[in-house]
């Protein structure tokens, strides 16, 4: 089934809790927290108190998605009872496969990211303890940038390695997307689609998640 997780960066900072809900009731199924440093990304946005602040106001989980140095030290602070998975990025990490044990053992789902120059090929010995790859089609740090259509190779290899080898991780693509491209990334073996400007811009949220799944029906 082919989940939507709106990218809260794209929200309305003065009203999140009304966004956050306003995007729940249009249909979707994660909320996608973009953690940024300022060091690994050129942006700062918020971090873990922001997003704690959304626990009472909706209900959906959080994917957390970090584009910082030095994970490991604040990883704790994003575990709370309603965060699904948290993702590190591959290029951040030294001992990646240490962070990915440091994040199960909080009993969150690990996932880890890739910056568009970043092959496939560079988790080859991770993809066994992963549950999700998100594969970035911007570079980092921004809403609202051009879409990067050499991702959707990238996803179809990663789809491909994931048959070849009976893995079950999922595929998530972060960045430009929008409704024109919903289809070849879904096609190519998309799973969970990041959306923060094409969601958040629209004029009515539920039309347009009603669109975005006629769209990759
Ligand atoms: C980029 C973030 C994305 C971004 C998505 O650094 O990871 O999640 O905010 O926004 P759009 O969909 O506008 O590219
Ligand atoms: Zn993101």
């Amino acid at each position: 089934m082919i989940r939507l997780a709106p990218s809260i960066l794209s929200a309305d900072f003065s009203a999140l809790a009304a966004d956050a809900a306003r995007v729940e009731r249009a249909g979707v199924q994660l909320l996608h927290m973009d953690i940024m440093d300022g060091h690994f990304v050129p942006n700062i946005s918020f971090g873990p108190a922001v997003m704690k602040s959304l626990l009472g106001k909706t209900e959906l989980p959080f994917d957390v998605h970090l584009m910082i140095e030095n994970a490991d030290s604040i990883i704790p602070e994003f575990v709370t009872e309603r965060t699904e998975y948290i993702v590190v990025h591959q290029e951040t990490c030294v001992q990646l496969g240490r962070t990915l044990d440091l994040i199960r053992d909080f009993g969150v789902k690990p996932g880890v990211a890739l910056n568009p120059a970043t092959p496939v090929s560079a988790l080859d010995c991770v993809l066994a303890e992963v549950e999700l790859v998100l594969i970035m089609t911007v570079n980092p740090g921004y809403s609202g940038q051009k879409f990067r259509p050499a991702g959707i190779e990238k996803v179809r290899r990663l789809a491909e390695i994931r048959k070849e080898r009976e893995l079950s991780f999922q595929i998530e693509v972060d960045g430009g997307v929008s409704l024109g491209n919903a289809r070849v990334l879904a096609e190519a073996g998309t799973d969970i689609f990041v959306t923060g400007s094409s969601l958040f811009g629209a004029p009515d949220a539920a039309e347009w998640v009603r669109a975005f799944y006629k769209a990759v029906s």
